[in-house]
């Protein structure tokens, strides 16, 4: 679960606000005292009497030992000109109104996730009713995940339907194309990664029921990351090491969003949480080693590195499949060699492309 530190006074109402929250947010609430005697965190709320408080040089000189990317978002009364100053003058990176609206609040923290789709640039994608429909859909879990509002597996599943039909019509190359076309990273890289998914089961020979099953995976695999700042997940450059760090949440985030769906089959929760998991333990968030690790979950990782490699980003070119193929070849133990093998004319296809 997601954790945040509110420091609050006596006003702060903690029982409605878990209430609110569960599911999305765990929240800390600790004194100004309390929070003074630690190191401030990524994720600091604020909402105590910023009126007459002698503790408020303390809290600023606090806030200023607060990691480069961390927020600290202060709650003051909207009318109130003067605490809103006083706010920014100690070091909010954003201010929010009583009573606290937890959708604005998340939304602060995260970031808006609507603007991920937003780019009425996307012709290629429009045309194509398939690329489309799992756009739309992506669009929904992401946001659903963000609120921590129940999943609608139906509009998935029908949406993985739609990339199982379009990639076995009209072959890897074309879906890979459209998708690249895509202004959100985040999303062609979700995209990418379905189509390959489902291309690798094709060429496998696995059942339709698989190819579908892998097709949701692909879609959701990522979808921890709703819950990542879009300042970090949208980055267009090299994460840091900080940043980094918080990326790395977005499996067991990803499984904390899904796990209050009701039917989702295990193997799927399994693909969600574990696909940056590697054979030779080197993986994360849980170090498994092989004998641990699923054949479906192997698959997602081929295509999902694979995916990340072929990806158009403003910061580097896509690699050619020949030159993403070898990089998982040099990945060694990480990867299962036998489904890297299985793998190749499937990156040759994402060669042409
Ligand atoms: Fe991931
Ligand atoms: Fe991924």
């Amino acid at each position: 679960m997601h954790h945040i530190t509110l420091i609050g006074d006596s006003r702060a109402n903690p029982a409605a606000l878990r209430r609110q929250l569960a599911g999305t947010l765990e929240i800390n609430f600790v004194s100004l005292e309390e929070a003074l005697r630690a190191q401030p965190g990524l994720e600091t709320v604020v909402d105590i009497n910023l009126q007459d408080d002698a503790r408020l040089p303390l809290l600023k000189e606090w806030l200023g030992r607060k990691p480069a990317h961390a927020k600290a978002i202060f709650i003051t009364d909207k009318t109130s000109h003067l605490q809103q100053t006083r706010a920014v003058a100690l070091g909010a990176t954003d201010v929010l109104y009583r009573p606290l609206d937890t959708r604005a609040l998340l939304g602060k923290l995260w970031g808006d996730v609507s603007t991920l789709s937003a780019d009425p640039a996307n012709a290629a994608i429009r045309k194509e009713p398939a690329v489309a429909a799992a756009v739309d859909t992506l669009k929904n879990i992401f946001a659903s995940a963000c609120m921590g509002e129940p999943l609608n597996s139906a509009a998935v599943e029908s949406a993985g339907g739609a990339v199982v039909s379009h990639v076995e019509a009209k072959g890897l190359a074309a879906w890979i194309d459209t998708v690249r076309t895509h202004h959100s990273m985040t999303y062609q890289h979700c995209l990418l990664v379905t189509g390959l998914a489902v291309a690798f089961g094709q060429k496998l020979g696995v059942s339709k029921a698989d190819r579908q099953r892998l097709s949701f995976a692909g879609m959701l695999h990522d979808i921890g990351k709703a819950r990542i700042p879009l300042s970090i997940l949208e980055k267009p450059g090299r994460l840091d090491a900080d940043e980094m760090a918080v990326m790395r949440n977005h499996p067991q985030y990803g499984l904390d969003a899904l796990g209050t769906v009701p039917g989702l089959p295990a193997e799927m929760l399994d693909m969600v949480v574990h696909h940056h998991e590697y054979l030779d333990g080197s993986g994360y968030p849980h170090g498994l080693h092989a004998s641990e690790i699923a054949d479906l979950v192997r698959m997602i990782t081929i295509a999902d590195v694979f995916g990340a490699l072929i990806e158009r980003r403003s910061y580097k070119p896509p690699l050619s499949g020949a030159a993403a193929y070898q990089i998982l070849l040099d990945m060694g133990p990480k990867l299962d060699k036998d489904l890297v093998r299985e793998f190749k004319p499937v990156a040759q296809l994402g060669l042409a492309a």
